[in-house]
């Protein structure tokens, strides 16, 4: 199948989270399924400055203004990119979305409007390639016109929308639609009408012939009002066209057997290595180490999403154990600053790095013993994949993706040798607290814990079956092209 990829970041030209490292990695692992994948995104500077030769290979014209595609490679691979190259929309330094204030730049809505045009044109095969995809594969908000443009057309590409994050939508006031030139047609409450404003992410979900999300636990809780941001009605309309595929992760990049990143690599024959990156890290973020401690870390966008404000509420319980703490990420100032309050305070047991900083991530994952994921709700998550690839073992709440991948440590699962975390119920502080205890007891009875490590390390989280579950939904998507939502005009 010919497959086109839209997505507005791709691991390592640039990233803001895990949405990144999908794009990388999946269209690999179509690609490794001989699929004829080609992948669209916009041409920020970071972007250009990481592609050699990059040809032009098109002109086009989007709402007016013009642009050029150029075509790159996916880094490490022969999947040919397609960038879409306007200085005026693209050419910033920094974030994808936000400013040097931190706030959305004022006219993402024309920025991302641009990439789903462009993906509209090279969808029909209108921009003088000669190549026309039997799908068009969309990811998140920034992609979501694309489903909507070409349900208007014949003869069109079928389409699937992938939600990776439902709580961003990217809803614009009404009268950007006129500027975005979009057709008269697409608004109405069913099509991008959301509250009277415009809304990008609505494109996919009533127009795309497939959705899909990035957890089958994801797929379900978004049909309910506590998950679904307001488009829990829409999405329990079209619930049968709905489907929950977990994401994998780079198996090449993420193993602690070859990661170049870490301090020492090991396997799950050779544990021990664990201790070395333990102290490496340590010294790493100026932690004097305590031999018997157990190494707690979190790494993640400092968002409320990923439960950061459970850690703080807990961590003046949590500081009376013989714990030690190593925090990584970047985010909401006051999450930021509460952090490096706790660092200041107990130097001999916390330690903050704020910043993105892929190589110390590596280096986290395989020295850390316990792994923080309190998220209040994660359509998948990755971190949690990799700690249990490094041994790492996850604390996590029971939501989303996080349900998916780790298996509890009940007794029962422990004697079967199925468990691979600790995981809750209810994302309270209380919860949190109980299950920190639970998981120390494990981590002091060292048969129990080797156990849990190894069956973690054991598990296969590669994109071989994700994969070929994507392959399954462009055929449904193909075959129910015709029966997709109604049009009003
Ligand atoms: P999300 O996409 O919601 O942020 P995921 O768990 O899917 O969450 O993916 C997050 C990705 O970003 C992971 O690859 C993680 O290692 C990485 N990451 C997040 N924050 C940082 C940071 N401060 N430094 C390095 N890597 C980070
Ligand atoms: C989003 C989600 C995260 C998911 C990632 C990749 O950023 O928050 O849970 O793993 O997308 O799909």
């Amino acid at each position: 199948m010919r497959i086109l990829f839209v997505i507005s970041e791709l691991y390592p030209l640039v990233k803001t989270g895990g949405l990144a490292d999908v794009g990388a990695s999946l269209p690999k692992a179509l690609k490794e399924l001989d699929q004829d994948v080609r992948v669209l995104l916009p041409a920020y500077p970071s972007v250009k400055s990481r592609c050699p030769n990059l040809k032009p290979v098109a002109e086009l014209r989007l709402m007016d203004r013009p642009a050029t595609l150029l075509e790159a490679v996916v880094p490490d691979t022969d999947i040919p990119l397609w960038l879409v190259d306007a200085p005026h929309w693209f050419e910033r330094p920094g974030n994808p979305y936000l400013g040097p204030d931190g706030s959305p730049w004022p006219d993402n809505a024309e920025r991302f409007g641009a990439l789903c045009w462009a993906g509209f044109h090279l969808a029909l095969n209108q921009v003088g390639l000669n190549w026309q995809p039997h799908i068009v594969h969309c990811n998140d908000w920034q992609t979501g016109l694309v489903p909507a443009l070409l349900a208007l057309e014949t003869n069109r590409p079928a389409t699937l929308f992938t939600i990776h994050n439902l709580a961003y939508q990217g809803i614009f006031p009404a009268q950007t639609f006129t500027r975005l030139k979009l057709p008269k047609a697409l608004w109405h409450v069913e099509g991008l009408e959301f509250h009277g404003q415009l809304s990008f992410i609505k494109g996919g979900l009533m127009y795309a012939d497939k959705i899909s999300t990035v957890s089958p636990t994801y797929a379900k809780e978004i049909q309910t009002p506590s998950f679904g941001c307001g488009l829990e009605g829409v999405l329990k309309a079209r619930s049968q066209h709905l489907a929950g595929v977990l994401n994998g992760i780079d198996t090449d990049k993420w193993n602690p057997a070859t990661d170049p990143w870490i301090a020492q690599t090991y396997d799950l024959k050779a544990l021990s290595g664990k201790q070395t990156n333990k102290q490496a890290l340590a010294e790493h973020l100026n932690l004097p180490l305590r031999a018997e401690s157990p190494l707690l870390a979190f790494i993640g966008r400092l968002v409320a999403q990923k439960g950061i404000d459970l850690i703080l509420q807990a961590l003046p319980y949590l500081i009376r154990y013989p714990f030690q703490f190593v925090f990584l990420g970047s985010g909401e100032r006051d999450f930021e600053q509460g952090l490096l309050y706790w660092a200041r305070r107990y130097p001999g047991q916390v330690a903050v790095h704020l910043g993105y900083d892929e190589a110390l991530a590596h280096l986290v994952e395989a020295g850390a013993d316990l792994f923080l994921m309190p998220s209040r709700f994660e359509p998948c998550g990755l971190n949690q994949m990799y700690s249990q690839r490094y041994g790492t073992v996850p604390i996590v709440h029971r939501t989303g993706g996080l349900a998916d991948t780790v298996v509890d440590a009940t007794p029962d699962r422990l004697a079967n040798r199925a468990a691979t975390g600790v995981s809750f119920e209810h994302p309270s502080v209380g919860a949190l607290l109980e299950a920190v205890k639970r998981a120390w007891l494990l981590y002091s009875q060292p048969s129990l814990w080797h156990s849990l490590q190894q069956t973690g390390m054991l598990r296969d989280f590669s994109w071989r079956r994700s994969a070929a579950e994507y392959c399954w939904l462009y055929q449904q998507a193909l075959a129910e092209r015709k029966a997709g939502p109604t049009l009003s005009s």
